[in-house]
This record gives structure tokens, C-alpha cells and sequence, in this order.
């Protein structure tokens, strides 16, 4: 039986904003409400461009920040309003991985203080039962063991990041969050990155929120998939529904720029005018201000994702664009958007 760990309901973070010392401060909506349910041995990509959201959504669900509003179950145990000593036991159960591991390695610490760290705090095992752990994670993670003398400094970057997922593992998370965990690692390093990752999750049946830009990095490791813009869920749904057959015009811009994927439309879609601030969203459908297909409605009223082929679309005309696919003259005729045949 599969047992859910991540239940998240209509999670919202508001930063608010100083304006100078007279003028109240604005409210920065990063997270407008965003629900979904995470089980054991299964990955949720969190997916979108800079500044969407996913970051903050990474820090709610790792309890490093709690929402303004919604709530956040954790293997079935309420993680907003907790008590400090059960949040302590649950922190142990979210374990973290960026995307840059040096920041995060203290570059005077030997690899095997930094492994045997959490368990000196939360276990009573002896130093040599600790360092031998510390050994046999490195395994784990395709390193060897005697690197456990060694310090930061003295790896690559795809070493590192194995480094700081043998650190995440140590306290025998449930979940891991792992906030664009190859992005800076070259392509061909990525790869292995991601293998490493998927044989982790299959042995300790763990749980990833897995955070990336790229559309491309994340289809070999999500099942489901989440896309965001400003702060709002655009799809969400099985991975292979979303991959297949795109129903947000937003979702079909990012597969279309994305190489490898694109394979769906022939146009290149370049999505073009600023993105606008969180401060100022557009009225209606956030993403309105840059859809090649708004119509009027798009600008008036917001869509509320729901359920279209088996998935959720937050757009107006997901129907439609089921049945008749994205209309290609609306690109050439829009002033948001070069279609650019080719490349
Ligand atoms: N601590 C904070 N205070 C104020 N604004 C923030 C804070 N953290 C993030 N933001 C804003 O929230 C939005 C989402 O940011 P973030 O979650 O980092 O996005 P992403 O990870 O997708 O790039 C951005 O507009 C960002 O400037
Ligand atoms: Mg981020």
C-alpha cells in the first residue's frame, strides 16, 4: 500500500514589502495558493520560470517558512501548527538539497563531520557506528569510502552534489526537496546525478519535490508535474499526460522552447513583453498579459485549475484546445509572440 507523505492545500505565502518609513508596506503574493498530494517513492516536479514561486513553495513544504494560509500535512501530522519538539522531529523527515552544494558545505569540515553531524544530534549511536554509516552512505551515493576524510574543496561539482545528498539522506528523511539540484552541474553530469537520484528513491522509497526550470531534466525524473507562473498553478497533473499533450498555453510555450521536447508544434515559441511583477499581477489569468490566445474573459476573470483530460488547467479554453489542439495562426498574428518556423 502506498502511503502519502506531502498533503498540501492551498498553500499561500505573502512577503510584505517595505516602501519607505510612511507608506504601509505591499504585499508580494510568491504563492497563491497551491494544493497537491505526494506519495512515498514518487517525485513531483515544481516546474516554471524564475521568480514563480518555486523556491518559496520548497521552503513551506521543508518547514523552513510557514505559509500565511493553507495547510501542510507530513506523513500525516499537521506541519504548520505544531509544537516546537514534534517540528524538530518532523524537520528531520524534510531533508534539503540545493542547487549550489559548495555554499552549503562548510568548506573546514571534513566530509565525515558533515554526515555524522545529524546522527551525533538525533541518535545514540557510538562515534565508530557514526563513522561507519558515514561509509557506507558515501557508497550509496557512488563515492568512496575513505573520501570521508576528505574536504569540500578537494571534489567536483557532481561530487559535491552526491556529497549533499549523502548528507541529506543521514537522518532517514521520508521526503526530500530538492530546490534545481543539477542545474549548475554540466549535462552529461546531470545525467548521472539524476540515475543517482532515482535508485535512492526506489531503495528507500523516498519521496522528491524536485524544483527545476527545465522541462527537459525533470521528465526523466518526475511523475507528476506542476507548472507555475506568478505564484499559480497554469497544469498540474501525470507527467505523461502533460508531456504527451500540453492543455495550458503556458505550458505549451515552455515545451515548445524547450529543446528536445518540442516536438509538438512546429514553431519555436519565444514568449516575448516582461514578466510582470508579483506586486502588480495582471487582472483575470496571470499569465493573460503574455498568452498568444487570451480573449476577453482571460483578462477579467481568474481560472481556477480544474480537471480536463485527467489532469488540471487553470485556462478558460483548455476544452478547446483538447479538441482542436493551439491554433498556429494565432502565433503569427500576435504581437506577444514570435513563431519562428525551424529552430
Ligand atoms: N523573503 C522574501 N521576501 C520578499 N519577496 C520574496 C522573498 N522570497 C521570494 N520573494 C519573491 O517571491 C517571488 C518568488 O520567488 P522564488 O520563490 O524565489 O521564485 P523561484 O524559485 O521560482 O525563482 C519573487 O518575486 C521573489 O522576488
Ligand atoms: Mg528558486
Amino acid at each position: 500500500m502506498t502511503k502519502v507523505v506531502v498533503e498540501a492545500q492551498n498553500l499561500r505565502k505573502v512577503y510584505p514589502i517595505r516602501r519607505g518609513l510612511f507608506r504601509e508596506p505591499a504585499q508580494l503574493q510568491a504563492v497563491g495558493g497551491v494544493s497537491f498530494t505526494l506519495e512515498e517513492g514518487k517525485t513531483l516536479a515544481v516546474v516554471g520560470e524564475s521568480g514563480c514561486g518555486k523556491s518559496t513553495l520548497a521552503r513551506m513544504v521543508s518547514l523552513i517558512e510557514k505559509p500565511t494560509e493553507g495547510a501542510l500535512t507530513l506523513d500525516g501530522t499537521d506541519a504548520v501548527h505544531t509544537p516546537a519538539a514534534e517540528r524538530r522531529r518532523l524537520r528531520q523527515a524534510v531533508q534539503l538539497v540545493f542547487q549550489n552544494p559548495y555554499g552549503s558545505l562548510n568548506p573546514r569540515k571534513k566530509i565525515s563531520a558533515v554526515l555524522e553531524a545529524p546522527l551525533a544530534i538525533n541518535t545514540q549511536l557510538k562515534p565508530a557506528e557514526r563513522a561507519e554509516r558515514a561509509r557506507a552512505m558515501l557508497q550509496q551515493v557512488g563515492l568512496r569510502p575513505e573520501y570521508a576524510n576528505r574536504y569540500p574543496h578537494m571534489f567536483s561539482g557532481g561530487q559535491r552534489q552526491r556529497i549533499a545528498i549523502a548528507r541529506a539522506l543521514m537522518p532517514g528523511p521520508r521526503l526530500v526537496v530538492a530546490d534545481e539540484p543539477v542545474s549548475a552541474l554540466d549535462v552529461s553530469i546531470q545525467a548521472q546525478v539524476l540515475n543517482l537520484l532515482a535508485d535512492l528513491q526506489q531503495q528507500y522509497r523516498l519521496a522528491y519535490l524536485f524544483i527545476s526550470h527545465d522541462l527537459a531534466v525533470v521528465r526523466h525524473i518526475a511523475h507528476d508535474v506542476l507548472v507555475m507562473y506568478l505564484g499559480h498553478v497554469m497544469e498540474q497533473g501525470p507527467k505523461p499526460k502533460i508531456y504527451a499533450r500540453p492543455l495550458h498555453p503556458y505550458t505549451h510555450a515552455l515545451m515548445a522552447s524547450t529543446p528536445g521536447i518540442g516536438a509538438r508544434t512546429r514553431k519555436r515559441i519565444v514568449l516575448q513583453g516582461e514578466l510582470p511583477s508579483p506586486l502588480h499581477p495582471p487582472a483575470g489569468c496571470v499569465f493573460s498579459s503574455r498568452c498568444p490566445y487570451a480573449q476577453e474573459v482571460c483578462h477579467r476573470e481568474r481560472p481556477i485549475p480544474r480537471p480536463v483530460d485527467e489532469r488540471l488547467v487553470a485556462c478558460h479554453f483548455a476544452d478547446d484546445f483538447l479538441a482542436k489542439g493551439f491554433p498556429e495562426e494565432a502565433l503569427e498574428h500576435n504581437a506577444f509572440l514570435s513563431g519562428k518556423s525551424g529552430n
